[in-house]
């Protein structure tokens, strides 16, 4: 069975002492989780080895850093590279996630050098796509979620494509209640995987998770992971309350 994965992404909340809290009611739970489950927690970089070392000695749970520079490594200020992280032992990385386009400029070709960033130093992308409310309304949205995965991920040869992990994330779900619906999130998730079977076969379109993000909660999560292209969410809000996010575990397929 393709990974199912539960990923959550603090973005900037918590202190260090909330989210050691928060980890510790989370794994307090003991959801003992099957080989193909996952659960991911992106977190801040300055919690990521208190993380890591929370999550060390469990099975199937991981530590994710929320972003990583487009650059290797040089004079950029406050930045962080991909090999920092992979010399941190940080298996996974957030890459594109709608806030960091939108707030820093990201573009679909500085996300395909992060990408081959992440690749070269063992770090997984869980590369974020989806449209805003306006694509979404005029009814373009696959296009444009084609060409996200195009500009960035197409040049990449097959043997790391089927590695990375996709979060669709449409902006006008994240943060706002409003979820898609399970036919809207199925619908949109299968013509990804199509996009990716076009380029690089159904074989390897078939292994890529394909995780859903906007508004997963603890009571939405199970009919949405149902989905047969739905292989799990990226979690912000209902992430940071430990109880609602241990549910949204409980409900991988
Ligand atoms: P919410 O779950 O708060 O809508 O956030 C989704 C998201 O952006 C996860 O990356």
């Amino acid at each position: 069975m393709r990974k199912q994965i539960a990923a959550a992404n603090w973005k900037m909340n918590c202190t260090f002492q909330e989210g050691e809290k928060l980890l510790d009611d989370i794994l307090g739970a003991e959801i003992e989780l099957a080989n193909h489950q996952l659960a991911i927690f992106a977190v801040p970089y300055p919690y990521l080895l208190m993380t890591r070392s929370e999550v060390e000695e469990e099975q199937n749970y991981y530590v994710a850093s929320q972003n990583c520079h487009h650059k290797k490594s040089g004079a950029y200020t406050g930045e962080v590279s991909a090999a920092m992280l992979h010399s941190m032992n940080v298996n996974y990385c957030v890459v594109g996630h709608s806030e960091r386009r939108e707030y820093n400029g990201e573009t679909n070709a500085m996300l395909a050098e992060k990408v081959n960033l992440c690749f070269e130093n063992f770090i997984t992308p869980i590369f974020c796509c989806g449209e805003p409310l306006n694509i979404r309304e005029a009814g373009t949205q696959n296009d444009y979620v084609a060409a996200q995965l195009k500009e960035s991920l197409f040049h990449l040869p097959a043997d790391k494509v089927k590695n990375i992990v996709i979060a669709y994330e449409p902006i006008w779900a994240i943060g706002t209640g409003k979820t898609a619906s399970t036919e809207q999130a199925q619908e949109i998730h299968q013509y990804l995987r199509s996009v990716i079977a076009g380029q690089y076969g159904e074989e390897v379109a078939n292994e890529i998770p394909i995780l859903y993000g906007g508004s997963v909660k603890a009571n939405n999560a199970k009919e949405l992971f149902s989905c047969a292209d739905v292989d799990g969410g990226l979690v912000g809000g209902a992430s940071l309350v430990a109880g609602d996010f241990i549910e949204i575990i409980k409900a991988l397929k």
